[in-house]
């Protein structure tokens, strides 16, 4: 059977002030279409398997916020983790569950906060994936053509001849320095990681018990609870004690049985203001507009967010990023856009 596994416990700091730690990117309708990011995610899920295998694991501080964004989702579909440790305890646990729920669970784990535009191509890829990590022994992600040296990303070292579509990866390396980012780009043999990976809940577990055995042993206390009234006090006392460490560190960098699927899906991990930009809808001067009054005059090429209530006047302004979030007002230029990480911390505003 196949299972979706959202992951929606991250932070998203580099979208400040719209991504707060109190309510992160993934819950905002960065796009000004009226869904936040998780809506969508979900709802392009609906796509490949019935609600009721499609699972949201996340921070517990969250849990109000994921049930009202999607009323229909079980309660028994939100997993919740006391305490932020990345990713691969994240994995771990929820795939302990699956697997005890059903030992053949085919898995597809994903990112709650990307854009993807070709939706209909993206299930067919995951069709293709799931058939494959069936029938393998496999790890097997989604891979991006890369089009500039990002240091955020997973980078993807890959054997040219495939199976099935699939292809053997030599190597993963995970957010490279810019220098090596900048030679991957350039040979021409690797491809970005999507974050989206596919495998049976078995297979990510050997793994698991393999290359992060720290993570796996205490996640393994758990057998026998998992899916039980005890599982929630195990995980209040356990969770808390895995070590910090991303999925991509853990096991990607690491496994011997990591495979691509190619995937050109138009996608976007929308890491950034102009990532978004990129994506979204422009008006004639190449503006982004979220924000129903809003009144331009000799601009263009900018990204403007304000609050429906909000009349907003600009005039002359080129290649700037405003956002009115209502407590914060950020006017700034697009080409600095990476300091926006850095200023939000630097303000000291209470997230
Ligand atoms: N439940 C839960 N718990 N979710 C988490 C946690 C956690 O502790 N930490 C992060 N997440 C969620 C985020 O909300 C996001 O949807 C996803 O997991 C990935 O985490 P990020 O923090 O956004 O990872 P990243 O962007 O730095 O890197 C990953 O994604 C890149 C593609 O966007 C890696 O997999 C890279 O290799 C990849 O290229
Ligand atoms: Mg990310």
């Amino acid at each position: 059977n196949t299972y979706v596994l959202i992951m929606a416990g991250g932070v998203g700091s580099r979208f400040w002030p719209k991504s707060r730690n109190s309510f992160p990117k993934q819950f905002i309708d960065i796009l000004g279409i009226g869904k936040s990011l998780l809506q969508l995610t979900y709802e392009r899920f609906l796509k490949l398997c019935p609600a009721e295998q499609i699972y949201v694991v996340t921070n517990s501080q969250y849990k109000e916020i994921i049930a009202e964004q999607l009323p229909e989702l079980g309660e028994g579909n939100i997993i919740c983790e006391p305490s932020r440790n990345n990713t691969a305890p994240c994995i771990a646990y929820a795939s302990f569950k699956l697997a005890q729920l059903d030992p053949d669970a085919n898995v597809v784990v994903a990112p709650s906060d990307h854009f993807i535009l070709y939706e209909d191509v993206f299930i067919q890829k995951l069709q293709e994936a799931l058939r494959f990590s069936q029938t393998h022994e496999a790890l097997l992600t989604l891979g991006i053509s890369p089009t500039r040296p990002d240091t955020g990303y997973g980078y993807i070292n890959y054997s040219k001849d495939g199976l099935e579509g699939v292809h053997k990866v030599i190597r993963f390396t995970e957010k490279p320095d810019k220098e090596n980012a900048l030679r991957f780009l350039a040979s021409g043999d690797y491809l970005w990681n999507a974050g989206i990976f596919i495998w049976k809940a078995s297979t990510v577990l050997n793994a698991l018990q393999i290359n992060c055995p720290e993570v796996y042993a205490l996640f393994e206390k758990g057998v026998g609870v998992y899916n039980t009234p005890e599982e929630e006090a195990f995980i209040q006392i356990f969770y808390p004690q895995s070590p910090n460490v991303s999925i991509d560190y853990a096991i990607m960098e690491k496994a011997d049985n990591i495979y691509t699927l190619p995937a050109e899906i138009g996608w976007s991990d929308l890491g950034t203001w102009a990532s978004l930009y990129e994506v979204a809808e422009k008006n004639a001067d190449n503006n982004v507009l979220a924000g129903k009054q809003v009144n331009l005059q000799e601009t263009q090429d900018c990204i403007i967010h304000v609050p429906e209530n909000k009349l907003a006047v600009i005039r002359g302004l080129q290649n700037f990023i405003v956002v009115d979030d209502g407590s914060v007002l950020l006017i700034y230029p697009k080409e600095k856009e990476q300091e926006i990480k850095k200023v939000s911390q630097d303000v000291n505003l209470t997230f």
